[in-house]
């Protein structure tokens, strides 16, 4: 009855299993170093300013446009405009979640069995997204050094052949906080133009780059003169992901952006996804985001600079340029699913295991950055309370 693309391997690991189970019993006392909702940290929203845009008058009229109201379009525009960025409202196309972004591209881009190169590690969600639209990925590396994480070109090159639609970087990436150079995105537009595949940037945590004002010089707006696509929404931009709206912007030399907004105008008609009411209230959700997103950096900041602190001994803290995460080498004497399962049962810790996000060294934890800080840092207290003491034992 089913497709082959849904026959999906569904048990669930030791650690969901145990997790649930420790959840339960540890109740309060659990702290979640995994914390991805940004709606339930206790950063206060412009509550009244976003109510009052949720109930605007033209909300109960419906007109449908298949790139979304052009006023929506127009603010972020503007968004990017107040970031030194240029970008015309007729190349933003609005949907309703990243995920919808990468699969209305994957559509546009590859056929059946195509390829579509991704980084490692990185976001795990690619699979299920390639899965259910056909393609394959193939995996490229970041390696970790004295420079923090670099893309490996020798094995984006291996990665990328004929079939190869598409190149997908993720910036800041998810967990590791890589972004690219400059040398490092000349090298990259080369590698996709020889191949004729488009690049697919993941710019969704670019509102929290360590140094803000790089943001220009990160995102692949109005950037390489290859066909190009800057994905983002207010999930991350406004921390508000039950609100569903997410865009792409399109750059690229002029006869390849007419004919991929033409395409795209047909996929996005066919769905019309995103709903009148947030779209209309755009514009106010994203003024109102910048002084929310300067509390976020701030306790970003502020917990980083704990772990700087706290981290020592046998344990090291990876270097980023952003994001919401932070990666720690923890001993090498157990592998990292063991480690988060006994930080959970004896510290009452949730912590990500590298494995999830396919790091390749066998001992890396991965904790979220978006916490209050005081119970970050109680969390933090107690991971290392239980890795430092791993080579005496
Ligand atoms: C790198 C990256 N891209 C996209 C998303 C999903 O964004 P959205 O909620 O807009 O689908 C996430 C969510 O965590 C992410 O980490």
């Amino acid at each position: 009855v089913f497709s082959k693309r849904t026959d999906w391997h569904r048990s669930e690991n030791a650690l969901t299993k145990a997790t649930e189970a420790l959840k339960a019993e540890a109740g309060s006392a659990l702290i979640d170093l995994t914390a991805s909702n940004p709606t339930v940290l206790g950063i206060e929203y412009d509550t009244a300013r976003l109510f009052q845009a949720l109930a605007h008058r033209d909300a109960l009229t419906y007109r449908p446009r298949p790139f979304g109201l052009e006023a929506s379009r127009h603010a972020v525009a503007k968004y990017y405009a107040r970031r030194g960025v240029e970008i015309s409202a007729d190349r933003i196309v609005l949907v309703a979640t990243t995920s919808e972004a990468y699969t209305f591209l994957f559509r546009l881009l590859a056929n059946p069995g195509d390829t579509i190169a991704v980084p490692r590690p990185s976001y795990p969600l690619f699979q299920f997204l390639a899965d259910l639209s056909d393609v394959q990925l193939s995996p490229y590396h970041l390696r970790y050094g004295d420079e923090g994480w670099r893309l490996d070109f020798d094995s984006l090159e291996e990665a990328v052949d004929s079939l190869t639609r598409a190149i997908i970087t993720v910036t800041p990436n998810n967990p590791t906080g890589t972004c690219l150079e400059k040398k490092e995105r000349a090298h990259l537009t080369s590698i996709a133009k020889a191949h004729e595949s488009a690049l697919l940037s993941d710019e969704v945590f670019l509102d929290y780059l360590d140094v803000p004002e790089r943001f220009k010089d990160r995102t692949l707006i109005g950037g390489p003169d290859v066909l190009s696509f800057s994905m983002s929404g207010i999930s991350k931009v406004a921390g508000l992901p039950q609100m569903k709206v997410s865009w792409i912007a399109v750059s690229g030399p002029d006869d390849l952006v007419k004919e991929a907004m033409a395409r795209l105008e047909i996929i996005a008609d066919t769905f019309l996804s995103v709903s009148t009411p947030v779209m209309r209230a755009i514009p106010d959700i994203l003024d109102a985001a910048e002084p929310w997103q300067a509390k976020l950096r701030a306790r970003i900041a502020e917990n980083r600079r704990t772990l700087e602190a706290m981290v020592a001994g046998p344990c090291t803290l990876r270097k980023s340029e952003g994001g919401w995460y932070a990666m720690i080498d923890v001993p090498a004497v157990k592998e990292d699913e063991t480690w988060a399962l006994e930080i959970l049962e004896k510290e009452k810790v949730l912590i990500h295991p590298g494995y999830l996000f396919d790091v390749e060294e066998p001992s890396v934890l991965v904790a979220s950055l978006i916490m209050a800080p005081e119970v970050f840092a109680e969390g933090m207290k107690r991971v290392l309370r239980c890795t430092n003491v791993a080579e005496i034992r």
